[in-house]
């Protein structure tokens, strides 16, 4: 049976199928070593009783002087085989005659010569009778050379071969039979924790996704299956919450925009207004207006990010030339917050230019938002033998407790003191994806004496390893 045919059944039956092959190849060679042994031993003692007549009967010719019937000589040959009822012993001249026979012979004369050339005793069939014979040569006293022959009536030996052999298959048979329920069942129980792994599988739901596989209770076999498929769980689970908390997030963060605009388009409404008034209120929708798109955006951006299916198309960027950039670009509130940006180092590396430049301004903004008045920002870039990183550091009040260690994920406001101008929360995760799709990391190392370093690391060229989604 080929594999491929064999893998329609289930695996019980397989086993079963093959245990019950296996077990019947077996018996039937056991069988079939006995069958043989028991032959070959048979036929050696039929060949010895034949040899040890022979030459019984060589001795006692070479006692008479012709072949003439007399009575001494055949009471003397025919003791040879008294009480041997499946022996016939005869004996013939030279011309082939037979002089004297215990019983007629069944070796047909034109088989006899061949019989004294081979010296062997052989099996020969005649009239539904099988014979093994024997003949050799013999002289009388007087010389003359004579053939002496010893038959043995082997059918019954035949026949009970037989009946073994019969045996012996049907045995096989049986062994086979049984071993194929025997198997089907060891089968079934040895299969019945994975019916059970299945059964406790059928269970698990979005709503239940808490439920896990035992690994205690099934065998070793089974034990890494169930561990691989509970990781999966624990993986889904954590995915599944986090896209839980992510929408009641986005809807709790979308809220107070709206409800903001709602009030202020609500009390505009109350009654007549001045162009004045309407354009102020126009103004102040507006910034809801955009803080809401530029959610948007983030929330589309992160989404995009986070598919697996998203590859960066690398090209080479200069780091110092961003840096430089993000000073330009913040150069207005800087100034209003009186702080100074400073670049130090230098680097390249390849990556999306776009989203390396959206990475950098995400931290610089932070910086700049959290950075003392008077103070200065600082990024520094160095190109190390392992990585290229970027830092951005700031001095000011060190990042809460509460937000630390849920720095990098969405919404993650720390800004409760609700100071103008307040972030969506979402500026450091983004960060963090960013790096993910280019094999790099983001950390933060802490706040100490007042500084707050964020660093970006890109695993330079050698040390790059496929990017991790
Ligand atoms: N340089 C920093 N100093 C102190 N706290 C920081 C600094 N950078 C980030 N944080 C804290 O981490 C929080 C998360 O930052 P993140 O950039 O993700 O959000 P955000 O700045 O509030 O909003 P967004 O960037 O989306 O406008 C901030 O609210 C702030 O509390
Ligand atoms: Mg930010």
């Amino acid at each position: 049976m080929s594999g491929r045919r064999l893998s329609r059944y289930s695996i019980t039956t397989r086993l079963a199928l093959l245990f019950a092959l296996a077990l019947a190849a077996l018996s039937l060679g056991a069988g079939g070593y006995l069958y043989h042994a028991l032959t070959v031993d048979l036929t050696q003692r039929d060949d010895n009783e034949l040899h040890g007549k022979t030459a019984l009967a060589v001795e006692e010719l070479s006692r008479i002087d012709s072949l003439a019937p007399s009575d001494t000589r055949d009471s003397a040959l025919a003791h040879m085989v008294v009480g041997h009822d499946r022996l016939t012993l005869y004996v013939a001249g030279a011309d082939g005659r037979v002089w004297f026979a215990t019983r007629t012979p069944r070796v047909p004369a034109g088989a006899r010569t061949a019989l004294l050339e081979s010296a062997q005793a052989r099996r020969l069939a005649n009239d539904g009778h099988s014979v093994r014979a024997f003949g050799r040569w013999a002289h009388l006293r007087t010389g003359e050379a004579v053939a002496v022959f010893v038959e043995s009536d082997t059918t019954e030996t035949d026949r009970l071969l037989a009946r073994h052999l019969r045996e012996i298959l049907l045995a096989v048979l049986l062994s086979a039979l049984l071993g194929l329920g025997a198997a089907y069942g060891i089968a079934r129980s040895g299969l019945r924790p994975l019916r059970s792994m299945a059964d406790t599988a059928k269970q698990i739901s979005a709503e239940q996704l808490g439920e896990r596989l035992s690994v205690e209770d099934p065998p070793v076999e089974l034990r890494e299956l169930a561990s691989a498929f509970n990781a999966m769980l624990d993986r889904l689970q954590e995915s599944f919450t986090r896209l839980n908390e992510f929408s009641s997030d986005l809807a709790h963060e979308m809220r107070t925009p709206l409800s903001n605009l709602i009030g202020q388009t609500q009390v505009m409404l109350s009654r007549g207004r001045s162009a004045d008034e309407y354009r102020a209120a126009l103004e102040s929708n507006m910034e809801e207006f955009e803080r809401l798109s530029r959610m948007v955006g983030d929330m589309l951006f992160l989404a995009r990010a986070d598919n697996p299916q998203t590859r960066v198309s690398r090209r080479p960027v200069d780091l110092r030339a961003v840096a430089l950039k993000m000073q330009q670009f913040y150069e207005p509130i800087l100034a209003d917050r009186n702080v100074s940006l400073a670049v130090s180092g230098d680097g390249r590396i390849e990556a999306d230019p776009l989203m390396i430049e959206r990475a950098v301004s995400n931290l610089v903004s932070n910086a700049v938002r959290h950075a003392e008045p008077g103070s200065e920002i600082t990024i520094r870039i160095e190109d190390r033998p392992l990585a290229t990183t970027l830092q951005v550091s700031n001095r000011g009040q060190p990042i809460p407790a509460q937000v630390r260690d849920r720095l990098f994920s969405r919404f993650a406001h720390a800004d409760t003191d609700g100071r103008e101008g307040e972030g969506v929360g979402l500026g450091l995760a983004i960060v963090q994806s960013i790096m993910k799709l280019h094999s790099g990391a983001v950390t933060v190392n802490g706040s100490g004496e007042g500084e707050t370093r964020f660093l970006l690391s890109f695993p330079s060229a050698a040390a790059n390893l496929p990017a991790r989604t």
